[in-house]
């Protein structure tokens, strides 16, 4: 038997943070090599919400850049443009026509998104699950490594697959795979470090409020000597009364690489003066090395453009077929 197939992406809108990082592409970085992966570019989705037109290609070449610096390697998997193949937004399409409308309605991120948008909602936000579904479908993708926000997506792309199944296929040959969703206990949900109680976002207005994969080391520093924290000593997991120790003791486990129990030993008699300065270190010595891939990935452009170029080939080919496939069982006719 093959491998599973797994697939994932993000967007390129702002610099990654440290819940993109932990939440998906450390993920998908550790088991790479049991996998066939596809890893793309989710630059369609970019455009959702207000975007800077002289922007979205060079964060599109940063964001590739940050894949392989962060440790994507091409002898494992596919990294492309989603904007590069076609059939992701002609499959949307189709798929917009069998998804009734009230599935997307009841999206929680459309609700939060459209909420800080207020009158200027488009149709691509409300939208934007169904090309997701795309996304993942048109790869026959097996596996989805994502962070917690993104489950809700998740069972809509499988609702969407088992209606078109069922409406178009046959109980033997189903058109569509199901995907599963792999989202990893720990570091699926990290939380700003100005309010433990609300995730790490790109969108939170306040810079203080996340850890960006390209920080330095001062910024680092200053970001983690002014996070939130509370007046009990002794540190702990797993209190709620606590998010905000709860959120820089899984930072610490997941950037120093050790277990929970570990962790929870070293620093269950520790007061914040103690903790920060180690957590500071391991976060600045975590990233450094990525920083320093990612230089010098941006050095090499005509080196990621072939990347790219190369992952949009085999990517495309798999797209196209799944795309003819859909598009067979809807009973369109074929061009001459
Ligand atoms: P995006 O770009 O918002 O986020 C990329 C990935 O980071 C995860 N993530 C987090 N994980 C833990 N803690 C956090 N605070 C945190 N914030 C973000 C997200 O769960 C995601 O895995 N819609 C997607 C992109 C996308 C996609 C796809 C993903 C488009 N098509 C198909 C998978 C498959 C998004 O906006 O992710």
């Amino acid at each position: 038997m093959g491998k599973q197939r797994v697939l994932s992406g993000v967007q390129p809108t702002g610099t990654l943070h440290l819940g993109n990082y932990l939440g998906a592409i450390r993920n998908w970085v550790e088991d790479q090599n049991q996998y066939d992966n596809y890893f793309f570019i989710a630059d369609l989705h970019a455009i959702t919400v207000p975007h800077d037109p002289g922007q979205l290609a060079d964060q599109t070449y940063a964001l590739a850049a940050l894949y392989l610096a962060c440790g994507l390697d091409l002898e494992h998997t596919t990294i492309f443009v989603q904007s590069h193949i076609s059939a992701h937004a002609e499959l949307a399409w189709l798929f917009n026509c069998i998804t009734p409308l009230n599935w997307l309605e009841r999206m929680i991120q459309f609700k939060e998104k459209a909420l800080k948008q207020g009158e200027n909602v488009s149709i691509g936000l409300l939208d934007y699950p169904v090309l997701q579904a795309a996304d993942i479908l048109l790869y026959q993708a097996d596996l989805v490594p994502v962070g917690e926000d993104q489950k809700q997506h998740l069972e809509l792309t499988r609702d969407i697959a088992a209606r078109l199944n069922f409406q178009y296929g046959s109980e033997t040959h189903p058109i569509l795979k199901l995907p599963e969703p792999l989202i990893r206990k720990e570091g699926a949900r990290i939380m700003s470090l100005t309010d433990g109680t609300n995730k790490m976002s790109k969108s939170d207005p306040s810079e203080q409020s996340r850890i960006t994969l390209l920080d330095t080391p001062d910024e680092i520093r200053n970001k983690i000597k002014r996070c939130k924290t509370d007046p009990v000593r002794g540190l702990s997991f797993d209190d709620p009364e606590r998010p905000e120790c709860q959120n820089l003791l899984t930072l610490y486990q997941l950037m120093s690489g050790q277990s929970k129990a570990a962790v929870a030993k070293e620093c269950t008699d520790m007061g914040w003066g103690q903790f920060k300065p180690l957590l500071i270190e391991v976060m600045i010595e975590g990233l450094r090395p990525i920083q320093d891939r990612y230089t010098e990935w941006m050095t090499q452009k005509q080196e990621l453009a072939a990347v790219l170029q190369k992952g949009k080939d085999k990517a495309d080919a798999i797209a196209s077929d799944t795309l003819g496939k859909v598009k067979d069982a809807l009973g369109y006719s074929h061009p001459l």
